[in-house]
């Protein structure tokens, strides 16, 4: 027999969820493992999981190419690309999606109730707050990722790009031993699985900027063979450190914004055999960077936003680097100068 819900009991329960859900609380940091996971599980898991026999026997495919039960999946994306943009929510389809009107086709879950608001409220804050997996790593991917769907439109990045990236690098590596995963945690890192099978690391410092020195990243000469992003923003390294990062070979993404390193020190990264994206906002660099940076084999993306080159310099660079993608800063609507009402240059036509 079904209990009655009282309007009383409805707002107790109510109360209960949004008031003790540690989640709910806007102060409190949301964990994928605690707070987002079981929501997925519920509502997501049935349709975006490993393909699967249910009880009559029929097979069951993750629906949208995506799958949702392990972190390297959730990253991989869907037959439309990338479902989570760490730091944008607005941009993440595995939010947008849920939030669309119920009517509306592409609303998520497929089936059944939406999510609630208070649901939606966690997952906009876990992708806002960095989209990070903690410990969590899920299924690990298979070769079956590697498979790039055709990219709708309006996708940034095809899903199985990243993916088939990845296992490319981590061909023939053995998973990291306990050992020195432990080590790593012990000396302060935050370590996140890009696989799920402890080949591919995502190593940062988060809370402990200040105090990583050229010593502290001693750690990773432990692992090289297994750092394939790395941020070590806002920490008081120099360009002597990058001799260190310059050796490890699968280095593909190294964030040093806010750092003190010079266009001499990223010269010492021509050497690194993988390195593709380079973050460098907030530096002090000038224009002899512009030749080093042009230099760089592999480099596909660099962030130059505050780093002190200016508009004449980021030219030059996408000049001397055509296939380069240059990041500046972000483009302002362009200002309400003066000049563009009557005495401002006629327009021809
Ligand atoms: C009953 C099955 C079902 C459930 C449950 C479900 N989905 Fe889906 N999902 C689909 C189908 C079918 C597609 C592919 C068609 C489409 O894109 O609308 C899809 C596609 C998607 C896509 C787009 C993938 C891409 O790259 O094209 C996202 C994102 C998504 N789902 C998120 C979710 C989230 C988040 C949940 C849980 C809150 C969820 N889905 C629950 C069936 C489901």
């Amino acid at each position: 027999m079904s209990e009655s819900i009282t309007p009383l009991r409805a707002l107790t329960l109510f109360a209960v969820v949004t008031v003790f859900s540690p989640a709910a609380r806007s102060q409190e940091p949301v964990s994928f493992r605690t707070d987002v996971l079981p929501i997925l599980e519920e509502r997501c898991f049935d349709c975006h999981q490993a393909t699967r026999t249910d009880a009559r026997g029929r097979t069951k495919k993750h629906k949208g190419g995506l799958r949702l039960d392990g972190n390297a999946w959730i990253l991989r994306g869907g037959d439309g690309g990338d479902v989570v943009v760490a730091g944008k929510p607005d941009d993440s389809p595995l939010l947008t999606r849920a939030e669309l009107d119920e009517d509306d086709p592409d609303h998520m879950p497929d089936r059944g109730d939406p999510l609630t608001v208070a649901q939606l409220e966690v997952i906009r804050r876990w992708i806002a707050s960095g989209a990070s997996f903690g410990d969590w790593t899920g299924a690990p991917l298979d070769a079956s990722a590697a498979s790039v769907p055709v990219a709708q439109a309006g996708a940034t990045v095809p899903a199985g790009a990243r993916a088939a990236r990845l296992l490319a690098l981590a061909d023939g590596l053995a998973p990291l031993s306990e050992a020195e995963r432990k080590a790593l945690g012990e000396a302060g890192a935050h370590v996140e699985d890009l696989l799920g099978d402890r080949r591919l690391f995502r190593i940062g410092f988060p809370g402990r900027q200040a105090s990583i020195d050229d010593a502290a990243l001693r750690v990773l000469d432990r692992v090289k063979e297994h750092v394939v992003e790395l941020d070590l923003a806002r920490t008081p390294i120099d360009d002597s450190a990058l001799d260190s990062l310059a050796r490890l070979p699968r280095l593909s993404r190294l964030d040093l914004s806010d750092t003190r390193i010079s266009a001499a020190g990223l010269r010492k990264l021509t050497r690194a055999a993988s390195l593709r994206t380079l973050v460098l906002v907030g530096t002090t660099l000038h224009e002899d960077a512009v030749g080093v940076l042009a230099g760089m084999p592999h480099l596909e993306t660099v962030h130059l936003w505050r780093s002190g080159l200016g508009d004449g310099e980021l030219a030059a660079l996408r000049d001397a680097s055509p296939q380069l993608r240059v990041v500046g800063p972000p483009s302002l609507p362009p200002p309400e100068a003066p000049s563009a009402g009557r005495d401002g240059p006629r327009r021809r036509r």
